[in-house]
């Protein structure tokens, strides 16, 4: 049985293909188009998706869609009523939605055939619930605690779930306008980081403040008995989308959340780019602070209901490492399983894995092992693409390829490595990344002023080989998809100095052997020489989606200073261009 899944239409438009209850290929749009979360129909991806498992959009069975326009309805109709001036908008979006639920013609068009040729069967599933699915149905275990977060979806912001075999019990919702994601959005944009996704870029501006805000914050949400409730006197209306626009040519634009209630408070917002001062860092110090006290609030009460020790999560918040790492220590769940695409491209997953087990009660044996469910290329093509690019290159087997890029590094140098199938989700796991010497003091300012050109209080992360992460951080559940920051243990700081972030902390990544052999041997080879199991590892691009093709990945280190490109079997050498 063959289910095509979708999310469109909305940010991180993305495909993901289900044969038989396994997840064989998943992709987001971006990657393809090479526009940062585009939010239009993912035709690229549904074509990539057909064309990895050999399949005709004939050959579908299912379609799942990670969003359901008639969900939460009587509360969108309730809320419209309440605020009048959002009821054209609220009436406009209504129609979108309805124009766009044609995905018959969709598909038909976008793949060149007639609509009635195609005969699966559609299903819509709603947002959170889709979140929540593509969480669980990954996970290895049979009952869970199900939880999701983000902005908004379908009128959103926040489920809880009991989930168990093939059901999803949803028992609790928190609607629009109440939004964590929201809080976080709103603040950030105060402090000048204005774009969709800008988010992660603040938490690691965080540990950089002080205690200076957190009491005034707190009062922006409050916890009360049950969820939480913004206090909307410090935001603009932002209507049933929360604020985020998916312009017509499917660019994503976020719409101001500040009321000026804020800059009464806190004074004038910061302008994008300026000087960043000791009050932005102070506040982003206070929303991480206040994300988290009502996060683990959530948790603690998703737990009383559903009192097990694993709790599956995904939404936009859950990408939020830092909560996730501190949540062994301030609730009660044990374990975690995390959508490496925890934001919305991993709703395409969802809506098909829940359409497979919840809608047609099929058996559960599918398990996510690991996150590489993109396109891979083959050395022929990739060579030609060396050719076409001139650039001089040599050809090497497994081990000798291992040991030079291990040597490269150990030399301080910075490579991009490029091998398998790419990464579904925001981050670069060891297939689509730059790596380089995490020990060396200068190495944070040599990958941004030759390659990254991040802000300069961003961390850098540390991938490491799983049985070491004992040695290195102070807490032991694996982080396979670099979605949890811990301590790092004093006596290492000086070792991972250019991974280690102002509050001794890092974003690791812990590889098995198991999971990526390639990733975990390269890193092998560079431990026996230097003695360290760990790696920097850093997204392969450059201020644009992560490189999905080798022509991406040649064009980011002609045009960079990177040292040397390992690239299939061929290794490049700038030195010797
Ligand atoms: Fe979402």
């Amino acid at each position: 049985m063959l289910i095509l899944g979708l999310n469109m239409f909305h940010a991180d438009a993305s495909s993901a293909i289900v044969l038989d209850g396994e997840v064989l290929f998943a992709i987001a749009e971006e990657r393809l188009n090479r526009v940062k979360h585009f939010g239009g129909f993912p035709a690229l991806a549904v074509k990539a998706c057909l064309q990895a498992v050999g399949a005709k959009i004939t050959d579908v069975d299912h379609v799942a869609v990670g969003q359901d326009s008639d969900a939460n309805l009587a509360k969108k109709v309730q809320y419209a009523l309440a605020n009048p001036a959002k009821i054209l908008n609220f009436i406009k979006l209504r129609q979108r939605k309805e124009a766009m639920r044609d995905v018959r013609a969709l598909l038909a068009g976008a793949l060149d055939t007639e609509p009635h040729k195609l005969h699966f069967q559609e299903h819509h599933l709603e947002h959170h619930i889709a979140h929540i699915a593509s969480a669980y149905y990954c996970s290895p275990w049979e009952k869970a605690a199900g939880f999701s977060y983000d902005g908004s979806g379908d009128f959103v912001s926040t489920m809880m779930a009991r989930c168990e075999g093939n059901e999803i019990d949803v028992f609790d919702r928190v609607y629009l306008p109440h939004s964590l994601g929201s809080f976080y959005t709103m603040i950030c944009e105060f402090i000048g980081y204005r774009k969709y996704g800008d988010e992660g870029k603040v938490m690691g501006l965080a540990p950089y403040g002080k205690d200076t805000y957190c009491e005034p914050l707190r009062r922006v949400i409050d916890l009360g008995n049950g969820n939480f409730q913004l206090d909307l006197g410090y935001f603009k209306p932002l209507g049933s989308n929360q604020g985020m626009q998916v312009l017509p040519d499917g660019t994503v634009r976020l719409a101001r959340h500040f009321s000026d209630r804020m800059i009464r408070l806190f004074g004038r917002p910061r302008e994008p780019y300026s000087e960043i001062t000791q009050r932005d860092m102070d506040l982003a110090f206070a929303m991480q602070h206040r994300f988290e006290e009502v996060f683990f609030h959530l948790l603690k009460q998703l737990h009383r209901h559903v009192p097990l020790p694993e709790v599956a999560m995904a939404g936009g918040c859950a990408l939020n490492s830092v909560a996730n790492g501190r949540l062994f220590a301030e609730t009660p769940f044990e374990r975690t399983w995390i959508q490496p695409a925890a934001g919305d491209e991993g709703l395409a997953i969802g809506a098909a894995l829940h359409t497979y087990h919840s809608v047609l009660k099929q058996p559960r044996r599918y398990v996510m092992k690991n996150s590489y469910l993109g396109p891979e290329f083959s050395d022929p093509l990739i060579e030609s693409e060396l050719k076409k690019a001139s650039l001089p290159y040599r050809k090497l087997e497994r081990q000798p390829l291992l040991e030079a890029v291990a040597d490269q590094i150990a030399a301080g140098n910075v490579v991009g490595w490029f091998q398998g199938r790419m990464e579904w989700g925001p981050r670069a796991l060891g297939n689509r990344s730059i790596v380089a010497h995490p020990g060396r003091p200068d190495m944070k300012e040599i990958l941004n002023a030759r390659i990254k050109h991040r802000e300069w209080f961003r961390p850098f992360a540390p991938s490491i080989m799983a049985e070491y992460q004992h040695q290195y951080f102070e807490h032991d559940h694996p982080s396979p998809f670099m979605l949890h920051v811990y301590k790092i243990r004093p006596q290492k700081r000086k070792e991972l100095c250019a991974v280690n972030h102002v509050d001794n902390t890092g974003r690791l990544q812990t590889v098995s052997r198991e999971e990526n052999p390639l990733y975990y041997d390269l890193m092998e080879a560079f431990r026996r020489k230097t003695g360290i199991p760990v790696v920097l590892n850093t997204s392969f691009n450059e201020n644009e989606p992560i490189v999905c093709a080798p022509a991406e990945a040649i064009d980011c280190f002609k045009r960079t200073r990177m040292d040397a490109l390992a690239i299939g079997s061929f290794l490049v050498l700038k030195s010797e261009e």
